[in-house]
């Protein structure tokens, strides 16, 4: 999408992403499962946003970093963080070429984050610099939906929400041949105007990933549909994959 960088999704999504995104996946289980693979840590996500997974997987006491490229995240981030006295390292920068040269025994990226970066060149560039990070015998965990291959070209628009006062209608348009999504909300307020939230992912089916993960040494260890570690069959419409040296 014209215009569009490694900050604008943050930048655009920052007011309205603890409302909207909440809920959007079970964050208790997600806490087990990264305790499981990760004990005492310390952790690092990428794409951390507003601290809605390791704001809570720092509440339980372990070290926790967190990396985001958008300022306007990382500001809901910390405020959240003085306001809930939980202690936790945030640091502005791009998940592939900012990463520092710290080594952590669980690096995770969750809710299709892995998706925000525009080429599969770039989510191999992500595979390299993470491999060079984790601790020996460390674990990878990727959250991801699988796309449907099925999924026609072009375009949708839909209702996301809508009040007396309020409508957010939702846009995209799918390319196929690029394995490309590209989206706005676009909310009208009878008092506010037009605000639009853009959003554009490249997607990766599962198969992808495992390559891009062994071209770095990395082999998948485990795959679930998700954070509750449900064994993954061929209807999943997400996984979690766990990739290891
Ligand atoms: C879908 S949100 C996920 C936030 C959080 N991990 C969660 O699960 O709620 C994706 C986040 O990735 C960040 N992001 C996108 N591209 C990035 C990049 N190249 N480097 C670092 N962060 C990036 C965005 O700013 C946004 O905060």
């Amino acid at each position: 999408m014209k215009g569009y960088d490694d900050s604008t999704y943050g930048d655009s999504f920052a007011d309205v992403y603890d409302d909207w995104y909440d809920d959007v996946s079970d964050v208790q289980a997600t806490i087990a499962t990264l305790l499981q693979l990760g004990q005492s840590g310390p952790f690092l996500e990428l794409g951390v946003g507003t601290g809605r997974l390791a704001l809570a997987l720092a509440a339980t006491g372990v070290e926790v970093t967190g990396i985001d490229s958008s300022p306007l995240m990382l500001e809901r981030l910390r405020g959240k963080s003085l306001e809930q006295k939980i202690h936790l390292t945030a640091i502005q920068g791009d998940m592939v070429d900012g990463l520092g040269d710290e080594r952590f025994p669980v690096i995770f990226i969750a809710y299709n984050t892995i998706f925000s970066l525009q080429t599969a060149q770039r989510q191999e560039q992500l595979f390299h610099a993470v491999a060079n990070r984790l601790c020996d015998g460390g674990s990878f965990v990727v959250e991801a939906i699988v796309p449907d291959p099925q999924r026609p070209a072009g375009s949708t628009v839909g209702v996301r929400s809508m009040r007396s006062d309020r409508v957010v209608l939702s846009a995209d348009v799918h390319d196929p041949s690029n394995q490309h999504v590209d989206g706005q909300f676009v909310e009208f307020t009878e008092s506010g105007g037009v605000r639009l939230r853009p959003w554009s992912i490249r997607y990766s089916y599962p198969d992808e990933l495992d390559q891009m993960a062994l071209q770095c040494g990395l082999r998948l260890k485990h795959r679930w549909t998700n954070m509750s570690q449900e064994p993954f069959t061929e209807q999943s419409e997400t996984h979690v994959s766990v990739y290891s040296q």
